[in-house]
């Protein structure tokens, strides 16, 4: 019965990790996928989760397994993060699972459970496997305006009249902080008047916060998610571990699915629970267990926010050096988005036609919509890639 398979669309973000890898020239850069990397072009193992791993290899008596939800400690430290005391505890069903993927799968699995006919709203553009996954499920996609690709800024207008169209029933997916793949964010007024359209609409917001700590710190890349919680009856998040932890092959991740009224709790999480059960019965623990022996302990959790704050902090010295080199190479400030973008990533806006020019002139590897990883810049890079843009003629 294989013959029948029909052969799958790569995914573009890690077919690009592939050609990276085989390019044989030492000038190349890779500004593809959504990995931290240091100056040294290293994607380190972070002190505080080295110390954890450290203290779990000491005291781990069994492997057996945790919970269907994982292990409680773990949603415990997560709800905390993340919401803060935004919403009470007792309103938070939480189940851990293979990384914010998972977290979003199990989120959209949900959402078809509760309403088949759930239309899921997303941002245009949005992370590509968003709409692969709801395509697989086949749930119906309604894109919105974000980007506006004259300012590189969010198209707020177009945002707000999109999103009035959505209805109760209807899923509005948002991205927490940092958006991927643009980099350019809602402040806080614009969040305020979203959550305005969602009481209005009563479509039930979805979160996917992937990059808390990557944009304007810790506790303000949370804002924006914790007044959604706040303010809405139903609400659910979807939050990854990998990049703020650095832990990204522990595959550690967290769906939330918050109600107002706490008395739906118990449905909720026995729906979390029922839906890792049929797909992978129990997430996995290492991942879990690292972020959690780190959130419990002062002196690790304090260390591992140093050194968030410091990945946090060269990428916005590199967005500040490279658009400064942009503004001296083209003596204009067209390109100052990119010192007022947060989070790992900011789409440069120009055209797939381009991105490959600059792969294959300069050895410059984007995502083919223009999406860069800042991180994956260094000081010396910077004035490379300013240079490639500029002859480019971008
Ligand atoms: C990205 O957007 O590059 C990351 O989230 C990695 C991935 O799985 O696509």
């Amino acid at each position: 019965m294989f013959e029948t398979l029909k052969p799958q669309p790569a995914d573009k973000i890690l077919a690009l990790v592939q050609m990276y890898r085989e390019d044989p020239r030492d000038t190349k850069v890779d500004l593809g996928v959504g990995v931290y990397k240091d100056a040294t072009g290293l994607t380190p193992v972070m002190r505080a989760v080295k110390a954890a791993e450290q203290k779990i290899w000491e005291s781990q008596d069994t492997k057996v397994y945790t919970g269907l939800a994982g292990d409680p400690a773990f949603s415990d430290v997560m709800v905390d993060l993340v919401l803060g005391d935004a919403v009470a505890r007792g309103n938070v069903a939480a189940a851990a699972t293979p990384g914010g993927t998972g977290a979003v799968r199990q989120a959209f699995e949900l959402i078809q459970m509760a309403n088949p006919d759930a239309r899921v709203f997303v941002s245009n553009p949005t992370w590509p496997n968003h709409v692969a996954i709801l395509g697989y499920l086949g749930i119906e996609t309604v894109s919105y305006r974000y980007f506006d690709s004259e300012t590189r800024g969010v198209d707020f207008d177009g945002l707000i009249e999109d999103l009035k169209t959505a209805k109760k029933g209807d899923v509005v997916l948002l991205h927490g902080c940092c958006h991927n793949p643009t980099g350019a964010n809602l402040n806080s007024a614009e969040w305020d008047e979203v959550i305005k359209v969602l009481l209005e609409t009563g479509a039930t917001p979805m979160i996917d916060i992937a990059y808390q700590g990557f944009g304007d710190g810790l506790q303000e890349d949370a804002t924006a998610t914790r007044k959604v919680a706040a303010a809405v009856p139903e609400c659910l998040i979807a939050a990854s571990c990998s990049k703020n932890f650095g832990i990204y092959r522990e595959r550690t991740g967290i769906l939330m699915a918050i109600s107002a009224d706490d008395s739906a709790t118990g449905l909720n999480q026995g729906t979390l629970s029922y839906l890792n059960r049929q797909n992978f019965s129990f997430p996995p623990d290492h991942g879990a267990r690292i972020v959690t022996t780190i959130l419990s302990d002062a002196d690790l959790r304090a260390d591992w926010q140093v050194e968030l704050e410091e990945v946090r902090k060269s990428m916005l010295g590199l967005r500040s050096q490279l658009a400064e080199e942009l503004q001296r190479l083209s003596g204009s400030d067209r390109f100052g988005f990119l010192a007022q973008h947060r989070g790992m990533f900011s789409r440069l806006g120009t055209t797939p036609e381009m991105v490959e020019k600059l792969r294959v002139e300069h050895g410059i590897y984007m995502v083919g919509d223009s999406r860069m990883n800042i991180a994956g810049l260094n000081a010396q890079t910077v004035p490379v890639l300013a240079k490639a843009i500029i002859d480019s003629g971008i």
